[in-house]
């Protein structure tokens, strides 16, 4: 699928997204290691979480979907017989669906073989398998430390080495996974990251009846900041089951809230999003910057915080992004790179290394794209440099496989001089199938080819 946004139209009204990406993973896997059945209302239905649902499928769960309601029938964190033949498990383009089921295969010691599409596997899963090992679990790499990743069976009954481990990049996905292991470790797991990656593993598993402490270990500053989790493993290995409903996606509503900022006349509501304060990264920068971006009926749903978000077009001005925020908002620059180049003066990016290892080269795909469209962006090793305030060109651009960059190449698109055309947008179904629609609700003009 191409798409292409057409400028002109201003967007009004108000809408609820779809479950969030993150909390959904989750709760599908952390579910079906349960002790009873669990049941997920408002689960994100997209590419990412079928293929999570899929490996689950070939765990042997079982579980139902009906619309976005999702019912699941926990095995437990106890295998009574363990097969010898490995569990082919296929991750598509989805490192959070690789990393967090690598966890939780070696927590339930059963052989497995992780794979996925040829971007993923040029994804660093060395990250997770040093400390795996570290843990006892047997499990080898590529040569590169990339998928397949294969993992050997653990003799039943027997535990993990409880792990204490400083991660050298701040990471969700990572910490997930070695969180994940260590429900099976003879002990209490630390883990050390470098900055406040998302909680989501955190809130969900003290709802289900597990002891996780997460504390800032020492003095604000760039690289002093180190953030601590602890985990105790659960005495029966046992979690409880949930019922919970999920937020909307803060990381879908940035690109509507980008779009309202960057298109005059435009005034949009967004209900019921997630405001996880390690995701919204983005809310404080684009205040920052000037937009004019309110929340109101705040409230909570299985310990994370949701909030109603008004956004209305807006006079950005430049700002400076680094250190701590970058992690908070990893997923949004992107959207956020659309938002600097409508922004007067000068934006810098820094600390973000990291997005070179997303679904494309977040730093270098992305500054190619927005240059093509007359953007003045200059890429930097970590992050890039925009001098802002005049509107995109229009033309045709590529998506490089990565549904962000799709997505966030429309929103530029909808307040360019001319149309700007996205070849391969269809990707944008990995994680928000409804993009297209909703923007169309709020009055966007787009068109699919
Ligand atoms: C995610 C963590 C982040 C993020 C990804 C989802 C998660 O990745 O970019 O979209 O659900 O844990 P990293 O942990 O690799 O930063």
């Amino acid at each position: 699928m191409n798409l292409v946004a057409v400028p002109g139209n201003s967007l009004t009204g108000a809408v609820r997204l779809p479950g969030d990406k993150s909390i959904s993973h989750r709760a599908a896997l952390f579910a079906a290691l349960s002790s009873g059945e669990s049941r997920v209302e408002n689960i994100l239905v997209a590419g990412v979480t079928r293929v999570m649902l899929m490996a689950l499928s070939e765990l042997g769960i079982e579980w139902e979907l009906a619309e976005t309601t999702l019912q699941v029938q926990g095995a437990g964190l106890r295998r009574s017989t363990i097969s010898r033949v490995p569990v082919q498990l296929e991750c598509g383009n989805s490192g959070t669906t690789m990393r967090l089921l690598a966890g939780a295969v070696a927590a339930l010691g059963v052989p497995a073989v992780l794979d996925g599409s040829d971007r993923l596997r040029t994804r660093p899963m060395n990250r997770i398998v040093e400390p795996l090992r570290q843990m006892g679990v047997e499990i080898q790499a590529s040569q590169e430390g990339t998928a397949p990743l294969i993992l050997e069976a653990r003799p039943t009954g027997s535990k993990l080495k409880s792990l204490d481990y400083a991660l050298p990049v701040a990471s969700a996905q990572v910490k997930s996974c070695l969180l994940l292991a260590a429900l099976a470790a003879e002990g209490e797991t630390r883990l050390v990251e470098p900055g406040p990656s998302r909680d989501h593993t955190e809130r969900m598993l003290r709802a289900m009846g597990v002891i996780v402490g997460s504390s800032m270990v020492s003095p604000a500053g760039y690289g002093n900041e180190r953030f601590e989790t602890r985990l105790v493993p659960p005495k029966p290995l046992a979690l409880d089951p949930m019922s919970i409903v999920i937020p909307g996606d803060f990381s879908s509503a940035a690109f509507l809230v980008v779009a309202a900022l960057v298109t005059p006349g435009s005034h949009i509501e967004l209900r019921g999003v997630g405001l996880n304060p390690t995701r919204t990264g983005l809310l404080d920068v684009l205040q920052e910057m000037g937009a004019d971006i309110t929340v109101t009926d705040r409230s909570e749903s299985c310990g994370e915080p949701l909030g109603d978000l008004q956004a209305r077009y807006s006079r950005l001005t430049g700002i400076e992004v680094s250190g701590s925020t970058v992690v908070r908002m990893i997923d949004e620059f992107p959207v956020f790179a659309v938002a600097a180049a409508h922004a007067q003066g000068q934006t810098l990016v820094s600390h973000a290394e990291e997005l070179r290892y997303k679904e494309s080269d977040r730093i270098h795909d992305l500054c190619c794209e927005l240059r093509g469209l007359g953007a003045d962006v200059e890429e930097t090793w970590d992050g890039f440099k925009i001098q802002g305030g005049r509107k995109l060109n229009g033309g045709e651009v590529s998506s490089h496989g990565d549904h962000r960059l799709a997505m966030a190449l429309a929103v530029g698109g909808l307040a360019a001089k001319n149309p700007v055309e996205i070849k391969g947008a269809g990707i944008l179904s990995e994680s928000f199938p409804q993009f297209v629609q909703t923007l169309q609700i709020l009055g966007a003009d787009l068109q699919t080819t």
